[in-house]
């Protein structure tokens, strides 16, 4: 073992909203909690076991080689050309199938952790393939937009899937997100198969001049442009007749002041974005009002929007 290896790492990965309503595929932004807690340890055999997983993820399976978290590693570990054995326990501290990259984090904490323990030969954002192969596993597509931004924290852009060109967006106003996530499950791969394969011209050009805009908005700290630009002619149509109280939740969050709103992810979870921690706040309290009437139970998370790497909890 040389100086830097380690025994145990126990990293935090944070949970995403991907797409952030016209960027489907492309854009996705980190969010500061919930998040997932793995932890990677050094065994005496050979390649990746799970040996305990906790919280909503009780269902997952154990086989590394089904588990996103057990696919990640093992793509690690053989790109490394070792097989050392590494166990892990998943600890999910947020719901499954909720829209807020629950399966991109386990895959971002094991990718890290193993990484990690492993004297870190690889960058940050030399993981994201790795991660991205959990993604496979878990909805049928290796898409980067919940895994970068779980991965690199704040607001990105995804340029290309493969190869992988991701950019980091700093914006340089203050942004918060409020996400209510309705205690409902919705299957990412089951959202994407009723998507159409092909778009008209004339709402690709709206699609793409609102992802420009947003991109633009962003880098700019232009809350106008971010507000006009959080539009998505294409998807949220679609998907949107599978959330209860969509249209009336997302109605709610704008007369409470949010810039934009739409489903974060596949959903069935709804984000909006706000420019002030109180705005994020009425806009949680008129969401959550909207759910209410129809009783359906949820959960909120307000976040500042920030860079921030996930972290490493303690190691040893
Ligand atoms: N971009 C993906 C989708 C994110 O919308 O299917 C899934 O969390």
């Amino acid at each position: 073992m040389t100086h830097s290896e380690k025994q145990e790492v126990k990293v935090f990965a944070p949970a995403s909203v991907a797409n952030v309503n016209c960027g489907f595929d492309v854009m996705g932004f980190a969010l500061e909690k919930p998040g997932d807690e793995i932890i990677a340890r050094r065994t005496d055999g050979e390649g990746v076991s799970i040996t305990k997983v906790t919280g909503d993820g009780g269902v997952l399976p154990a086989n590394p080689q089904k588990n996103t978290a057990g696919v990640s590693a093992r793509a690690l570990l053989a790109h490394l050309g070792t097989n050392v054995g590494i166990e892990l326990e998943i600890h999910k501290k947020m719901p499954m199938g909720s829209g807020l990259g629950s399966s991109a984090a386990s895959s971002v904490g094991a990718v890290i952790a193993v990484n990690r323990l492993l004297g870190s030969p690889l960058e940050l954002h030399e993981l994201l393939g790795f991660a991205a192969e959990g993604e496979r596993v878990a909805c049928g597509a290796a898409h980067l937009d919940n895994v970068a931004p779980s991965l690199l924290g704040g607001f990105v852009f995804i340029r290309s899937q493969q190869p992988p060109d991701v950019i980091e967006l700093e914006c340089p106003v203050p942004l918060y997100a409020t996400v209510v996530h309705p205690k409902i499950e919705i299957r990412t791969e089951d959202t994407r198969k009723i998507l159409r394969r092909e778009v008209l011209l004339s709402k690709a050009v709206t699609q793409w001049g609102n992802v420009g805009g947003l991109v633009a908005g962003l880098l700019k700290g232009d809350y106008d442009l971010i507000s006009r630009s959080l539009e998505d002619v294409i998807i949220e149509p679609i998907r949107s007749v599978l959330i209860p109280g969509f249209n009336e939740v997302k109605q709610a969050a704008l007369d409470a002041g949010a810039l934009g709103s739409g489903i974060s992810g596949s959903g069935p979870s709804i984000f909006a974005l706000s420019s002030s921690e109180e705005t994020a706040q009425k806009v949680a309290e008129a969401m959550q009002i909207e759910f209410a009437r129809l009783d359906l139970d949820n959960d909120v998370y307000i976040s500042r929007i920030k860079r921030e790497d996930p972290y490493i909890i303690e190691e040893q």
